[in-house]
């Protein structure tokens, strides 16, 4: 009786069962090795949920306040949203008209137009600034302004005018 090659697969059935043994082993390291990488080194699974969440939430939030600003910690995310500052508000919504007197407007920076408008105190200005006086709309046509914010771009015309 002679042994051919002493080859260890002898039948077709030997053959599939190595070929699978080749297949799945490498596959099976493989995925071990993946574990082993990632699951021990990158992902911390013991770290709180809540430290997790800090880490990747969005930068920004949106946090809209009438008045003062919120106390601190909400007033850190809160810059995004900060009110406009005078110069900004006035640019933005005034300086169309005020800028060179269209329609009646006071131009800014003429003292002489703004001495009988600054006598007649400043809560009156706010106020018209606010609600609008005859040709001048009511926050100059942006209704997205907060009062605080159309106040100051008041303050910023008064003040150019003295
Ligand atoms: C569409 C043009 C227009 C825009 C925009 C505009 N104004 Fe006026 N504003 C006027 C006119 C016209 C007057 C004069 C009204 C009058 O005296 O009859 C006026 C008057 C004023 C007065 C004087 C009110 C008074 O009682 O004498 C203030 C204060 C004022 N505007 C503030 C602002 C501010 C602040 C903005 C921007 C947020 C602004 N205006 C945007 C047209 C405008």
């Amino acid at each position: 009786m002679s042994e051919e090659h002493g080859t260890l697969v002898k039948t077709p059935k030997q053959l599939i069962v190595v070929c699978l043994i080749a297949l799945v082993v490498p596959v099976a390291i493989a995925l071990l090795g993946a574990q082993l990488l990632s699951g021990s080194k990158h992902i911390d699974r013991s770290e709180p949920k809540t430290q997790v969440e800090q880490r990747i939430k969005p930068v920004g939030e949106l946090v809209k306040y009438d008045g003062a600003p919120p106390p601190a910690p909400a007033a850190v995310v809160a810059v995004a949203l900060v009110a406009k500052s005078g110069e900004e508000v006035y640019n933005g919504a005034c300086v169309a008209c005020h800028g060179a007197g269209i329609a009646g407007a006071p131009k800014t920076g003429d003292k002489a137009l703004w001495a009988p408008r600054i006598a007649k105190g400043i809560n009156v200005l706010y106020e018209h600034a606010i609600k609008g006086f005859n040709a001048m709309p009511a926050k100059g046509g942006q209704v997205a302004l907060s009062d605080d914010e159309v106040k100051a771009g008041v303050d910023y015309q008064v003040a150019k005018a003295k």
